[in-house]
């Protein structure tokens, strides 16, 4: 089975030290991954973002990988610094404040006319808004709380090109077809997993995140218009590594880290339930490369049913799957 350039439209590549122990188990398989900006401080300057992208260039080495970077939104940014900055980024990163992993800078309120300066700024210059949709409300609701105002984004903005960030609901999934300026990526876990793998038995803290995973249903709906390749929808892993001690914690950090497997789980996944290779394609790269008109860096993955030991950690990393088997292996990269 053959992969030709495989896109992560959604990753988390942290900083010093985490930054060089995994941005490589990224850029091994994949050509490229739209990189979140929740650092500590958030990446929200010129100067900010190209640093961070030698960073992580740096950490890549000889991998041939590119960087998408993006911003942390601000309802201050206008439209001379976005235009100044329109060169380093490829989206900006909307996150509720406080909703998640350093997220306290975040938009608070959703007024439209307080966003209206930035979001008409970026819909002028072709710059894409990705959310992370959550209200503060029961955490089992707070995304399908959130559809309404997605809504009310997609209507005030129409031109605006609006990503809905990993998601885990039926609701928001019905949301796509809806409004013409609305897109969607899916991560792996919530493909896979509902909140029963979570918390049903003994408390699951590596499988812990945000949004939390949903109910059978919700899966289901989003397993569909993944397998069927909604040219709407994109594969973004949302893969947050967490050292150990901060997920195996009382007060668990959230995030699953499926980095290193990605591929090979969404290849068995697909074979399963019988989705052909053209539907894993597009949803693992050409969906994404039409939607964000980028072009990545050439990269074929040769994937072999051969079953593979998950290690049991990543340089102090638990992925997703640690100490199982699954049924794919990577049996080369060609560049
Ligand atoms: O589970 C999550 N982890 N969800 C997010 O939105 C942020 C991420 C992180 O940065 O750890
Ligand atoms: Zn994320």
């Amino acid at each position: 089975m053959q992969l030709t350039a495989p896109l992560d439209m959604h990753l988390h590549l942290r900083d010093g030290e985490m930054l060089e122990n995994i941005a490589k188990s990224s850029a091994h398989t994949f050509s490229g991954a739209i990189i979140m900006p929740n650092l500590v401080p958030p990446v929200s300057t010129k100067e900010e973002v190209v640093a961070y992208k030698e960073r992580i260039m740096k950490a890549v080495g000889d991998e041939t990988f590119t960087p998408y970077m993006t911003l942390f939104f601000k309802p201050s940014y206008d439209k001379s610094f976005l235009e100044s900055v329109k060169d380093e980024i490829t989206a900006i990163k909307l996150y509720p404040a406080g909703i998640t992993t350093n997220s306290e800078g975040g938009v608070s309120g959703f007024d439209v006319e307080e966003l209206r300066p930035a979001l008409t700024a970026m819909a002028e210059l072709n710059i894409p808004l990705c959310v992370h949709g959550e209200t503060n409300g029961f955490v089992m609701d707070r995304e399908a709380e959130f559809v309404s105002i997605y809504e009310k984004l997609a209507t005030a903005f129409p031109k605006l090109k609006i990503i809905m960030e990993h998601i885990t609901t039926k609701e928001s999934v019905q949301a796509l077809d809806k409004y013409e300026n609305l897109y969607a990526t899916i991560t792996l876990h919530h493909l896979l997993i509902t909140l029963d793998d979570v918390a049903g038995g003994m408390l699951q803290p590596h499988l812990f995140c945000k949004p939390i995973a949903k109910r059978p249903e919700d899966r289901s709906a989003l397993l569909k218009v993944a397998l069927e390749a909604h040219p709407k929808v994109m594969f973004g892993s949302d893969s947050a590594p967490h050292p150990r001690h901060a997920k195996e914690a009382c007060g668990c950090a959230a995030g699953v880290f499926t980095a290193p497997i990605a591929l090979q789980v969404l290849a068995e996944l697909f074979e399963k339930e019988n989705a052909s290779l053209e539907n894993l394609q597009a949803f693992v790269s050409d969906n994404a490369h039409r939607i964000y008109a980028v072009t990545p860096p050439k990269k074929t993955i040769i994937l072999e049913k051969r079953s593979f030991k998950v290690p049991s950690d990543y340089n102090g990393v638990v992925p997703m799957y640690a100490d199982e088997e699954i049924a794919y292996s990577i049996k080369e990269v060609q560049k």
